[in-house]
């Protein structure tokens, strides 16, 4: 484990508030579709995705999709590749895409272009953190908890060489 404490970015309270007005908004913008289906991209959603899932109270289902992460040091091209694939169909479906953070985009980027050939109802994107700064993709994020500067953070399912993702709180870590 690395021995630095990462510092204190967001506490659990503060996450904890973000997230419960995200879920009431999400709520409320699609309180008359039948079914909400989250799609989280693992692994880092996993967290905010469990915790947004149960705050909702809209009829909902979850399903998760992976693909390859990149060398963000060696790589300008941000290819992405699917490495696991849903598990369920998606067409005429309202999707809503879960993610624990953006930084270039391209992850998101990819998975829009991938998922709506299928014909879902509609599709949408719900990321708790984005890089501003680093953000390149036109695509826009329908719900977002907070925008942070380019820092390595860590924490509520976001990790540093696959450390600290069980931190409760969101911290930053020095590479
Ligand atoms: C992170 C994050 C996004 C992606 C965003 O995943 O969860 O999926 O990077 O980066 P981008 O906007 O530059 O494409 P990561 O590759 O670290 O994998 P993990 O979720 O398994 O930690």
């Amino acid at each position: 484990m690395n021995p630095e404490k990462p510092a204190v970015l967001f506490t659990e309270e503060v996450i904890r508030r973000r997230v419960v007005e995200m879920a009431r908004r999400i709520s409320s913008d699609y309180a008359d579709v039948e079914e909400l289906l989250l799609v989280g991209i693992l692994r880092g959603c996993f967290i905010f995705l469990a915790d947004l899932s149960r705050l909702l109270t809209v009829p909902r289902s979850v399903d998760f999709i992976a693909v390859s992460s990149y060398d963000r040091t060696t790589t300008s091209t941000g290819a992405v590749r699917l490495i696991m694939d849903l598990r369920t169909e998606i067409s005429g479906r309202h999707v809503l895409i879960v993610d624990d953070i953006v930084d270039t985009g391209y992850t998101l980027q990819y998975l829009i272009n991938a998922l709506k050939p299928r014909g879902p109802a509609s599709l949408k994107t719900c990321v708790f953190l984005r890089k501003r700064e680093r953000f390149k993709m036109d695509c826009g994020i329908d719900y977002l908890g907070f925008d942070i500067p380019d820092l390595w953070v860590v924490g509520y399912g976001l990790d540093y060489a696959n450390q600290h993702r069980t931190l409760p709180y969101v911290g930053s870590v020095k590479p």
